[in-house]
């Protein structure tokens, strides 16, 4: 039985007040034990979430991370760092770290690889343009992204990773993948696990849609087979709507 995971991703937004105010509301809540429940705020609200939720089962996780151990890289987070503070978990991946930032997938793979030497797990984001699923490529766009950078994951490393499909057409544009074709990648991701790793992983490692998830469309993306939860943007800087989204499995 696979985990059931909605983690908020609350990218640049949110100061210090309104991080905690936020916190404060989320963690009132009594949610339903199968489900794990993370947040990821800005690096600079990251340590006071921590100490904030440590008596919650609210995960805090990080937003980013350097693919480099340490050094003079100005402005940038190193594993240790992370860490330090709490923190075990990272973002990986995200369409807007690939287009604004030029990461590649050969910095995302040395990125997947620092993390998991470090003890850090990882959610990998991947997906397509719209330009491609107009063209037909979303398949060989999402296996070319998975090959790239985790083909020559060890199998003991794959407890640590989830993975979270989000076409880039989706993200932020009010426009949901439909449940039905959120359903036919994670299928199509679950196998590309089955025929390079084996039926146990590929039936172990989570996989979340993201994507213009609200709270009305919640339930019927989560109720899909090969969904396992959902990485939640902008619905999740309204803690109701995220607590809705939470409750819809
Ligand atoms: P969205 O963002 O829910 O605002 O579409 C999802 C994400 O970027 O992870």
């Amino acid at each position: 039985m696979r985990n059931k995971i909605v983690a908020g991703n609350w990218k640049m937004n949110n100061d210090a007040n309104k991080t905690e105010a936020l916190l404060e509301k989320l963690k009132k809540h009594n949610f339903n034990n199968d489900v794990k429940v993370m947040v990821s705020p800005s690096f600079t609200n990251l340590q006071k979430s921590v100490i904030n939720l440590s008596d919650s089962k609210i995960e805090v996780i990080a937003q980013n991370m350097n693919e480099s151990e340490k050094g003079a890289y100005t402005g940038e987070v190193s594993p240790s760092m992370i860490k330090s503070i709490g923190v075990s978990r990272v973002i990986i991946g995200h369409s807007e770290r690939r287009a604004y930032y030029n990461e590649n997938d050969q910095v995302l793979k040395k990125k997947i690889n620092n993390a998991l030497k470090n003890q850090i797990e990882i959610i990998f984001c991947f997906g397509e343009q719209i330009s491609d699923r107009r063209s037909r490529k979303e398949f060989e766009i999402v296996k070319n992204q998975l090959s790239n950078t985790l083909l020559k994951i060890k199998e003991s490393d794959w407890s640590n990773i989830i993975l979270a499909y989000e076409p880039i057409w989706a993200i932020g544009t009010g426009e949901n993948a439909t449940a039905e074709q959120a359903q036919e990648m994670h299928f199509f991701v679950r196998n590309w696990l089955k025929s390079n790793f084996g039926t146990k992983i590929s039936e172990m490692v989570p996989i979340l849609y993201g994507g213009s998830v609200k709270p009305d469309n919640a339930s019927e993306i989560f109720s899909q087979p090969d969904v396992d939860g959902g990485l939640i943007g902008g619905a999740s800087l309204i803690i109701d709507d995220f607590i809705e989204i939470i409750n819809s499995f």
